[in-house]
C-alpha cells in the first residue's frame, strides 16, 4: 500500500538526474558518444523531467565530455523535459546554444581553493565572470541553474563559512539564475550542516523554493542529508544514476548520491517523484559495462540481485 508522506515533508520532489554529466566526467574509460546518447535517452524515457546531459568546458580539462556537441545533438528531445548542460563561460554558452541547448548551468565554488583548481579563478573573480554569462543566457531566453560547490567544505581550504556560501548564492540569484544547487562536492556534510547552511540562506534572503541539494556520498551521509533537507522543506535533489560521479578537481570525492538510493527513500516515505527505481536501474545498466566498474548504488545492487525487500509490505 502506498503511504502518504508525513505532513511535515514535501508531497512531491523533483529529481535532477546529473549522471550523464557529473556521473561520467570523472570516468577513466572513454565512453562512446553512442553509449552516452543511449543512456540519456533511457533516462528521459524513464520519466525524468530534468537531465543534465553534458558540459561545454575545456575538452583538455575534462576529456570524457569532449563530445558534448555530438551527444547533445544526438539525444532525443522529448517535449517538457529540461535537458541541462554545464557552461563555464561565454565560449561554453555559445557552444551550448549552437548545439540547441535551452537549459544551462553555471558554476562557482564558495571557496577559493577549489575554485582555482577547478576553473582557475577565485570566487569573486568567478562571480564577475559569470554575471555577463547569466545575463546573456537570460537575454536569449534560456533557463539558468547556478551551482555553488564546496558549500559544506573544501578539499583545499577546509571548513567553509555558511554565510560566505549564502552570499555566493545570493550573488548568483541577483545575477539572474532561476534556481541554485548547493553542492557538497566532497561529501562531508551531516544533517546539522544542512540546517546551518539553509539558515544562512534564509538570512541572506534566498528563498528555499529556489534551492536544490547536490550531494556527493563520499562518507555515506547523503541520504541522511536528504532527510534533513526534506524536513527543512527542500524539494529539489540532484542525483546520479547508479551513483556514478566525482569531480576531477576534488581529490578523494566519490560519486553523487545514487538516484536509485534516493528513489528508494522517497518512495518509502510516500513522496511522489514520477520515477521508478527499476527504470533508472535499467538506464544505469547502459553505462555500467562501459565504465568497467561496479556501480556504487546499494538500492540498485539489491534490485539487480532480485532480492525481495520492503519494510512496507503489511500496512
Ligand atoms: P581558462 O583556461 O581560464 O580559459 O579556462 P581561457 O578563457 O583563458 O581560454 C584558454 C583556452 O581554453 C582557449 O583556447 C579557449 O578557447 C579555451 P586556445 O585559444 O588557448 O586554444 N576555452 C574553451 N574551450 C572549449 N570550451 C570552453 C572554453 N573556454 C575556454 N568553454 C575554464 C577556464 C573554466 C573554461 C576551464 O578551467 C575549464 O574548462 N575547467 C573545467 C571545469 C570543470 O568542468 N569542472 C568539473 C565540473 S564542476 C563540478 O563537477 C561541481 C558540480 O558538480 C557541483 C558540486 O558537486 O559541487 C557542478
Ligand atoms: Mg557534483
Amino acid at each position: 500500500m502506498k503511504r502518504s508522506p508525513a505532513p511535515s515533508l514535501p508531497p512531491r520532489v523533483r529529481v535532477v538526474e546529473v549522471g550523464p554529466r557529473d556521473g561520467l566526467q570523472n570516468e577513466k574509460n572513454t565512453i562512446p558518444a553512442a553509449t552516452k546518447i543511449a543512456f540519456v535517452n533511457a533516462l528521459t524515457a524513464a520519466g525524468f523531467q530534468d537531465v543534465e546531459v553534458t558540459s561545454f568546458v575545456r575538452p583538455d580539462r575534462v576529456p570524457q565530455l569532449a563530445d558534448a556537441a555530438e551527444v547533445f545533438t544526438g539525444i532525443a528531445k522529448p517535449p517538457n523535459v529540461r535537458l541541462w548542460v554545464l557552461v563555464p563561460n561565454e565560449k561554453g554558452l555559445e557552444a551550448a546554444r549552437a548545439a540547441g541547448a535551452r537549459h544551462v548551468a553555471v558554476f562557482t565554488a564558495a571557496s577559493d581553493g577549489f575554485n582555482r583548481a577547478n576553473i582557475g579563478a577565485g570566487v569573486d573573480e568567478a562571480l564577475e565572470r559569470l554575471t555577463p554569462v547569466v545575463a546573456a543566457a537570460k537575454e536569449a531566453g534560456l533557463a539558468v541553474r547556478g551551482y555553488i560547490s564546496t558549500v559544506f567544505g573544501c578539499p583545499y581550504d577546509g571548513a567553509v563559512d555558511a554565510k560566505r556560501a549564502a552570499s555566493v548564492s545570493r550573488a548568483l540569484l541577483d545575477a539572474g539564475c532561476d534556481e541554485l544547487s548547493l553542492g557538497d562536492t566532497i561529501g562531508v556534510a551531516v544533517p546539522s550542516d544542512v540546517t546551518r547552511v539553509l539558515a544562512a540562506h534564509d538570512a541572506a534572503g534566498v528563498p528555499r523554493s529556489k534551492l536544490a541539494l547536490h550531494l556527493h556520498d563520499t562518507r555515506g551521509t547523503a541520504l541522511a542529508n536528504v532527510m534533513e533537507g526534506l524536513r527543512e522543506g527542500i524539494s529539489i535533489y540532484d542525483a546520479s544514476a547508479g551513483g556514478l560521479g566525482g569531480c576531477p578537481f576534488a581529490p578523494g570525492a566519490t560519486g553523487n548520491l545514487a538516484t536509485e538510493d534516493l528513489l528508494y527513500l522517497l518512495d518509502g516515505l510516500g513522496i511522489e517523484t514520477g520515477m521508478s527505481l527499476a527504470a533508472v536501474a535499467e538506464a544505469s545498466g547502459i553505462v555500467a559495462a562501459a565504465t568497467g566498474r561496479v556501480l556504487p548504488s546499494r538500492a540498485r545492487a539489491a534490485w539487480a540481485s532480485g532480492a525481495k525487500g520492503t519494510a512496507r509490505g503489511g500496512d
